[in-house]
């Protein structure tokens, strides 16, 4: 059955490639973007390729009045929503991050979007999800969240705005898995792993995007006997918050 899916800072990476395989798939897609002309781009270039199922969604999940004309976007073309994919998020690898001596500024924009902006946009689109009969909410998270990976020795990448304001994020994940338990709306985190892509300046070795991609689609199109309220990695297996 076809889904209506939001993901959020899709024009690029992991995101747009996580629409290109929902819409081959006929599922109806909004493409979210905070630059316009990119987002615009991006559903051009796939509908080119014949996946007309995409939509374009303007969003900063910064600003919420961009969350809300979102929303009343799909309330007024779809009347629900089914999946929200909470993907978009900065990384400032290029700014300094070392716990010692990080301007505490590098931190609050990360929080800004990978925080607050996650939550603010749950929030927003929740009376619209509440109307689907399956309703998910996917935030897509990294290993560099997870405090008891980073704990072990072996843990090398501490950049401290990044991993807490994604660490942040698991733990509203936690609280709003429980809250919405209840109602059978399932969320779960995932981290792709190392893929490499514009959030890390293109660091080689990662997975293509297209994989990071692909190991998000089963938490997306989750049926309703599935899990909730926890984090996988990139092969399906849980991982430790
Ligand atoms: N790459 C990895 O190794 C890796 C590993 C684990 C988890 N992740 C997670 O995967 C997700 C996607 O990242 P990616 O690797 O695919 O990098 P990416 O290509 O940089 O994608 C990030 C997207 O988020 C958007 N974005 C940033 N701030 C936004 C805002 N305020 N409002 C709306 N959109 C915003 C970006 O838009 P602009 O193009 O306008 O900047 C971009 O489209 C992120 O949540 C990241 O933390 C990535």
């Amino acid at each position: 059955m076809s889904k209506v899916i939001l993901v959020t800072g899709a024009n690029s990476g992991i995101g747009f490639e996580l629409v290109r395989i929902l819409a081959e798939q006929n599922h109806t897609v909004y493409l979210g973007a905070r630059n316009e002309a990119a987002g615009k781009e991006a559903v051009e270039t796939l509908h080119a390729d014949g996946l007309k199922t995409v939509k374009f969604a303007l969003i900063d999940v910064t600003k919420v009045s961009t969350i809300e004309d979102t929303k009343a976007a799909i309330e007024t073309a779809e009347g629900k929503l089914d999946v929200l994919v909470n993907n978009a998020g900065i990384s400032k690898m290029g700014v300094n991050q070392n716990a010692t001596s990080i301007e505490l500024e590098t931190i609050r924009d990360a929080m800004e979007t990978n925080f607050y902006g996650l939550i603010q946009t749950t929030i927003t689109l929740l009376p619209l999800i509440r109307k689907s009969s399956n309703g998910v909410i996917l935030n897509v998270s990294t290993d560099m969240a997870s405090n008891t990976y980073q704990a072990r020795p072996e843990a090398g990448l501490h950049f401290v705005a990044y991993n807490t304001s994604k660490a942040a994020m698991n733990s509203y994940s936690i609280a709003l898995g429980h809250e919405l338990k209840n109602e059978g709306i399932k969320v779960n985190a995932v981290t792709p792993g190392f893929t490499t892509t514009k959030l890390n300046h293109h660091a080689p070795g990662g997975k293509t995007m297209k994989e990071g991609a692909e190991s998000l689609v089963p938490w997306v199109l989750l049926d309703p006997s599935g899990p909730t309220g926890k984090f996988f990695d990139w092969d399906g297996k849980e991982f430790p918050w």
